[in-house]
C-alpha cells in the first residue's frame, strides 16, 4: 500500500519544518522509506508566526518537485497550506489566498490554536460549510481543548467536519495521554486519515508505516486501507464516507491485565 501524507512541513525554508533544500530532500527520502508516494505540502499559514501566500506555495512547490525529480526520489508533492483558525480566514478565502487539500477547493486543513478551541470555532465551521467547504481539523488529539472535552470532536464531525490524526500521536511520541485519545478517536470512528505532520528528523518524523502497522494490528487491514483511501479521496476532492460515530466518552478503556 503506497501511502498518502496530507500534512507535512518539508517545503524548504518556509516555516519551522525543513530549513533548507538538502534537509528537505533528506526528509523526502525518509518519507519514501516510510512507504509514502504522495505528499501534500502544508506550510503554516496565518498562525501568527508564518504567512505562506497561495502564489508563493504554488511556485515553491513546482521548484521543489523538480529538485525531487533531479535527486531521483520517487515522490510526488502537491501544494497546500496548514491554515490556522483566525478571524481573517473568510477574507483570505475571498482574496484567493488559501490553498485547499484538493484542487477543487472542497477540503480545508484547519489548525486550531494549540491551547484550546476558541468560542467562535463553531460559527466559523458553519460559515465554511455554508460555502461548500469541508474543514478537516488537523490533529485534534494534540489540542488541549479537545483533550479536556473530546466530545466536541464528535459534535464537529456531526456538523460535517472531518479530522486528520497524526501518525506519531498514535505511536506515543507526544505521550500516553495523546496516544490514548488517538486510539479512542479511531475506535469511535472519529478519525479519518493519518498524516505525518513531519517537521524534522528528531521529534516530529514521518512514522507513517509504523502507525499503519499498528492500525492494522489493532483494528484490522480494512481500517488501514480505509484511512489511506480516505486520504486519496480528500486529495482528489471526492466524498469521504462517514461511518457511524460514537462519543469518546462512550469508548471503553482497553482492558489491562495486571500481573502480580
Ligand atoms: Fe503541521
Amino acid at each position: 500500500m503506497s501511502l498518502i501524507d496530507l500534512h507535512c512541513h518539508i517545503l524548504p525554508g518556509v516555516d519551522d519544518g525543513a530549513k533548507d533544500l538538502p534537509m528537505a530532500l533528506e526528509m523526502a527520502k525518509a518519507a519514501v522509506e516510510q512507504g509514502i508516494s504522495n505528499i501534500l505540502l502544508t506550510p503554516h499559514h496565518m498562525d501568527g508566526d508564518y504567512t505562506n501566500h497561495k502564489d508563493d506555495v504554488l511556485k515553491k512547490t513546482e521548484v521543489f518537485q523538480q529538485e525531487i525529480v533531479n535527486a531521483g526520489i520517487p515522490l510526488k508533492v502537491f501544494p497546500g497550506q496548514e491554515v490556522h483558525l483566525t478571524g481573517e480566514l473568510l477574507q483570505a478565502i475571498d482574496d484567493d489566498d488559501i490553498l485547499f487539500m484538493d484542487e477543487g477547493g472542497k477540503y480545508l486543513l484547519l489548525e486550531l490554536p494549540h491551547s484550546g478551541v476558541p468560542e467562535y470555532t463553531e460559527e466559523m465551521l458553519f460559515e465554511l460549510m455554508a460555502r461548500g467547504i469541508t474543514p478537516v481539523i488537523a490533529h485534534p488529539e494534540r489540542n488541549h481543548g479537545f483533550q479536556k472535552e473530546p466530545d466536541k470532536i464528535f459534535d464537529f464531525i456531526e456538523m460535517g467536519c472531518l479530522t486528520q490524526l497524526t501518525s506519531s500521536s498514535y505511536l506515543g511520541v507526544f505521550g500516553k495521554k495523546v496516544e490514548t485519545l488517538t486510539d479512542k478517536l479511531i475506535r469511535a470512528n472519529l478519525g479519518f486519515v493519518f498524516s505525518s505532520d513531519a517537521h524534522n528528523f528528531e521529534g516530529r518524523r514521518f512514522l507513517m508505516n509504523d502507525a499503519f502497522k499498528k492500525l492494522k494490528k489493532h483494528e484490522g487491514t480494512r481500517k488501514a486501507e480505509l484511512f489511506n483511501s480516505n486520504a486519496r479521496s480528500i486529495i482528489n476532492g471526492e466524498e469521504v464516507p462517514v461511518p457511524e460515530i460514537t462519543r469518546v466518552s462512550d469508548v471503553k478503556n482497553r482492558r489491562r491485565f495486571w500481573v502480580f
